[in-house]
């Protein structure tokens, strides 16, 4: 280990330096490659020891409240065949905490920074979107689909006028980019979409967890102390790109984040032709640290034999 004083000095790096050969554009945000860390399932004071995050095409930080959230009782979190059940329910210090801690820790590491933003009502959406209007974020992530809060999250995000409003309200409050995370856990997700380009979005990212749960067969009661949480991991691959498929055909130019069960360049690669202009990957990180770093170093290998596809996300495009 180096032997500097400076927090922000104290990383590593695990994987030898890259020069990265493929970037991209995500609603006119430069990306240094098309892989970030997805929101919730990325910490900076861990990640930093395994990887320079500086070198992720975007870090996509854990939604941040108004004020300070506790999350849900424990058990929060469930194995399941590849993949796992959570129910965090949004644990967070606020965005007071993010704005002098994580956030400047961050953009002084030289990452692009995709905040994820929490709400349980409009007014907790729009007080942490216009604080974060003055700071050095990237991007905004407005997270409208977490099925782990009792109100907001998955709610609005469910509701195409009730969302329409919402994003419009937003949109008066920041100049910066603003990308809406979206449920899969809606009958048809195109309306949702549509209603949340047509207010003002710049980019969407699909999907969030999908609901689901376990039960102690000993016991016979639901593991989560919440009962139901939320699916994430390669099980829900082929779901995740369906629904990044769907939204590219309805929805021809909008950015899209793909986002659901990504561990490797391969399956990155297919987000990428089902449309998607970057994906995020999330819980391949919670059981391989560098999975992230890794899959986009995969990633840029395997763009290298596909200069058109490479060509049109450099220039902000997509496949289709
Ligand atoms: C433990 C955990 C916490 C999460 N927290 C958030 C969050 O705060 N905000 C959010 O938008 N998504 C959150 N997510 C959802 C992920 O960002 C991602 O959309 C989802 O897990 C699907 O991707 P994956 O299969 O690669 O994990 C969380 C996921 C996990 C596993």
């Amino acid at each position: 280990m180096r032997g500097h004083d400076r927090e922000s000095d104290r990383s590593m790096n695990v994987l030898e330096p890259h020069q990265w050969r493929h970037p991209t554009i995500v609603a006119g945000v430069p990306w240094k490659n098309p892989v970030g860390t997805a929101s919730g399932t990325f910490q900076l004071a861990a990640c930093r020891w395994f990887y320079d995050v500086s070198q992720m095409g975007a870090i996509s930080t854990k939604g941040v409240s108004p004020v300070p959230w506790e999350g849900n009782p424990s058990p929060r979190t469930a194995e399941t065949p590849a993949g796992t059940v959570n129910s965090v329910g949004l644990q967070n210090p606020g965005v007071d905490h993010y704005l002098v801690d994580e956030l400047p820790k961050l953009k002084e590491l030289g990452a692009t920074v995709v905040t994820n933003v929490a709400g349980h009502s409009d007014d907790d959406y729009a007080e942490v979107v216009a604080k974060m209007n003055d700071s050095p974020a990237d991007m905004l992530e407005i997270n409208v689909s977490c099925p782990n809060v009792s109100h907001g999250g998955m709610s609005v995000g469910s509701d195409a006028v009730a969302l329409g409003r919402l994003i419009v309200r937003l949109r008066g409050l920041t100049d910066k980019p603003m990308t809406v995370k979206l449920s899969p856990n809606v009958t048809d997700i195109v309306p949702i979409a549509r209603a949340a380009v047509d207010s003002g979005a710049d980019a969407l990212s699909l999907i969030n967890t999908i609901v689901g749960m376990r039960i102690d067969i000993r016991t016979g009661e639901p593991i989560l102390a919440n009962r139901t949480g939320g699916v994430s991991g390669p099980c829900i691959f082929p779901i995740a790109l369906g629904f990044v498929w769907r939204v590219r055909q309805a929805l021809p130019t909008i950015p899209l984040i793909g986002i659901g069960g990504i561990d490797s360049g391969e399956k990155a690669l297919e987000y990428l032709y089902a449309g998607a202009n970057a994906v995020e990957v999330g819980a391949a990180a919670l059981y391989d640290p560098t999975a992230p770093l890794r899959v986009a170093r995969e990633l840029d290998d395997l763009l290298d034999s596909r200069p058109e596809l490479a060509r049109r996300l450099a220039n902000g495009g997509t496949w289709r």
